[in-house]
């Protein structure tokens, strides 16, 4: 078997599947997207992604939440927080979002995701209509009174380290589709998000 320099056999070859994204948005009556969520540790991504999965489960749209706690015990449990390793965790919930995004789905996803130059990468991954960077912006005073994992107490004391915020950077979007405001309450963060999606066509919902 021959081996392409990137590692990859030449005898592998993409497949074109019968069943279209276009089939099956228009079967679904919206499209598919991800909504990616960043933000530091405790900063209401997850809580902020379990609501707008709700909703929009609620609403019959075909839906799905990638988050990163229960990524990191399945998928990338192989994976610490080295700047490699964290890459690498965006990497692939990136390339399974987009599998999700082509089967129809909009996919939440829900991961600190520090790097502007790795959110970047998975955006490449995807048609402009299809991507919504969403950040969660709570300040790092409040997510560390929060912390509700206890984890900002324990990289303050030296137990955890490359914790993002304390000792490892946190990269704000430059240009987000949304900068949510943490500190406001989590309906009028999930009105927004609802909002973008009707006005950006993804989906369309009858009055
Ligand atoms: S990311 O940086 O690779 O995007 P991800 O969102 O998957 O991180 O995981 C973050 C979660 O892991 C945090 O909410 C926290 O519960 C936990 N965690 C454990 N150690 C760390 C650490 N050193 N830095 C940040 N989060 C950590």
């Amino acid at each position: 078997m021959d081996t392409l320099e990137n590692g990859l056999s030449d005898n592998i070859v993409w497949h074109s599947h019968n069943v279209t994204r276009q089939w099956r948005e228009q079967r679904n009556g919206h499209k598919g997207a991800v909504l990616w969520l960043t933000g530091l540790s405790g900063s209401g991504k997850s809580t902020l992604a379990g609501v707008i999965e709700t909703q929009l489960a609620n609403l019959g749209i075909k839906t799905y939440l990638l988050d990163g706690d229960n990524v990191r015990h399945g998928l990338c449990r192989d994976l610490g927080f080295s700047d490699a390793d964290r890459q690498e965790n965006i990497r692939r919930i990136g390339e399974v979002a987009k599998l999700m995004v082509d089967a129809g789905l909009i996919v939440a996803t829900a991961f600190i995701s520090p790097y502007q130059e790795d959110r970047q990468r998975v955006r490449e991954l995807f048609e402009p209509d299809q991507f919504y960077e969403l950040y969660v912006d709570t300040p790092i005073e409040v997510c560390e009174k929060r912390d509700p994992k206890g984890l900002y107490q324990q990289a303050r004391a030296g137990k955890i380290t490359h914790f993002t915020g304390i000792d490892s950077p946190y990269q704000p979007p430059q240009n987000p589709e949304l900068h949510l405001d943490g500190l406001r309450p989590i309906h009028d963060s999930l009105a927004q998000v609802i909002q973008l999606l009707q006005q950006r066509n993804i989906i369309s919902i009858a009055n």
